[in-house]
């Protein structure tokens, strides 16, 4: 085996920083919003590994079903000797892969991005002594902020899956996916995984399960606020909030303020009105027209498109032009 140790882009005063910008512009702007990268601290974490086990939460195993289905033609067909994984959180759905490339033979180098020093140290090393021979090169940073840091040389797969490309709003996603076209070469590929447009009486449960765990998830980004950042929100004073969007496609988590309140955090002293909500994530659904259309503005071509046995989720194995 063989880990190298952590090529760190992104230091804890980054992450502090970034999160002081981020509550400043959001809890001042009309309507509120913080975006959805602050919920994964250790605790967020582990309630988001709790909602993937939930009956009411289809995505991981409906993606799960497709790779499991998928990966050893995923393998055959980009033949890559790098493997990239954006965001890579829990490997369960990355070893997939990496079992089917070791079957396949030809993968060298495993390169997790992630923003957490600790995830990525567990998961590399994890990684590492279950597939000898395998070169592991864990980065921290952004993958909104350093995908110019990536590994160059031999054919490159980057996977970006989960359907977290969906918390992007559509001008971010967009910058993102030339981001990333940018990084790589031509002959490259992406693997991206996206929820799929469907009945919001499927998705909405997703979003807000009956055990409550999801309106954990919520809350918990307020008490990373008042941990990180010396703030005063009541989270319990909050109700869950997910509801769709018809026109954007997309579900919303929002926080409701159940009563007035006023929250001091920073230098400000944030008031909410009755009723006031303050949106904490956008998780945008896809059809699989508009998936090809956009990695295609970006300079990609959609080659496969796979789904589970029910069309919940989409996984696109795309190549760079
Ligand atoms: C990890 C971003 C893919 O949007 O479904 C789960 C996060 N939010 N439940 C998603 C999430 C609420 C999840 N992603």
């Amino acid at each position: 085996m063989s880990v190298e140790p952590l090529e760190i882009y992104l230091e804890e005063q980054d992450l502090g920083r970034g999160l002081r910008e981020d509550v400043r512009t959001g809890l001042t702007a009309a309507p509120k919003w913080l975006p959805p990268k602050w919920f994964y601290d250790a605790r967020g974490s582990e309630l988001f590994e709790e909602i993937t086990r939930l009956p009411e939460y289809y995505p991981t195993r409906a993606e799960r079903s497709v790779l499991t289905e998928r990966a050893g033609e995923i393998a055959e067909l980009t033949g890559a000797k790098t493997l990239i994984e954006l965001g890579s959180g829990s490997s369960e759905k990355t070893r997939l892969l990496l079992d089917a490339f070791t079957h396949h033979g030809g993968l060298g180098t495993f390169v997790p991005l992630d923003v957490s020093v600790s995830a990525l140290r567990q998961s590399t090393e994890q990684i590492a002594a279950d597939y000898p021979g395998l070169r592991v090169r864990g980065i921290v940073g952004d993958f909104t902020r350093h995908l110019d840091r990536l590994p160059a040389g031999g054919r490159r797969l980057v996977i970006f899956l989960g359907g977290t490309i969906g918390n992007l709003l559509p001008a971010e996603r967009a910058g993102f996916l030339a981001a990333m076209r940018a990084a790589l070469e031509p002959g490259d590929w992406l693997l991206l995984g996206t929820d799929l447009v469907k009945d919001p009486a499927v998705i909405v449960p997703a979003y807000d399960d009956a055990a409550g765990v999801t309106a954990e998830f919520n809350r918990n980004v307020l008490r990373v606020v008042n941990r990180e950042l010396g703030a005063d929100f009541d989270p319990e004073a909050f109700t869950h909030v997910a509801l769709w969007d018809p026109e954007r496609e997309w579900v919303e988590m929002r926080l409701r303020a159940e009563r007035p309140q006023r929250v001091r955090v920073l230098d400000l002293e944030v008031a909410f009105a009755a009723g006031e909500e303050l949106r904490t994530e956008v998780s945008a659904k896809f059809r699989p027209e508009r998936i090809a259309a956009e990695l295609a503005t970006a300079g990609f071509t959609a080659e496969e498109f796979w789904t589970d046995a029910d069309g919940l989720f989409g996984v696109t194995l795309a190549r760079a032009d």
